[in-house]
């Protein structure tokens, strides 16, 4: 199983949510492979939002090695979820898909707690620390329903 987390810069909440997901998974003995992608290009190469980088650390995940990438059309063959956080996420990925089972794959990362709500992760870039906890709460929530259900009966009719 391979999950891929997308937001817009891929430095603030993807990497955040791949972060946590993976660290999930080696905790809980879950074979999946993850990685983060953003729908644009402003960060490519660059390292995770210092903010992201602290609020994972203080929660004892080191994301520090991750690299920002552009989300491209091949991920949809790559990965068999992808995640997103917000509408203009959705919006901008499924534009891209290039059938319903590609555009199937595709899941608000918060229909895991909320489902069918559509409900956005709030882009944290421009606002104070308290918005990066904010989200690292959400995306943990979010996360821990991710491998409960790749566990029983994988990510079908999620
Ligand atoms: P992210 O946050 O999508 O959670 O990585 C953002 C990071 C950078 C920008 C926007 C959102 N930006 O406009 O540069």
């Amino acid at each position: 199983m391979k999950i891929l987390m997308v937001c817009l810069g891929n430095i603030c909440r993807s990497p955040l949510a791949e972060g946590i997901l993976r660290d999930k998974a080696r905790k809980m003995g879950v074979e999946i492979t993850v990685d983060s992608a953003g729908t644009a290009a402003y960060h490519t190469g660059e390292r995770p939002d210092r903010r992201s980088q602290e609020v994972a650390k203080k929660h004892g995940i080191d994301i520090s090695s991750q690299r920002a990438r552009q989300f491209t059309r091949s991920d949809f063959e790559e990965f068999d979820g992808i995640f997103v956080m917000d509408s203009s996420n959705y919006d901008n990925v499924i534009s891209l898909a290039s059938s319903p089972e590609e555009a199937k794959k595709v899941e608000y990362i918060l229909n895991m707690i909320y489902p069918g709500k559509d409900l956005p992760i709030p882009d944290p870039y421009y606002g104070g620390n308290d918005g990066f906890e904010n989200v690292f709460k959400m995306l943990d929530d979010s996360c821990e329903k991710i491998i409960e259900k790749v566990k029983s009966n994988g990510l079908e009719g999620s």
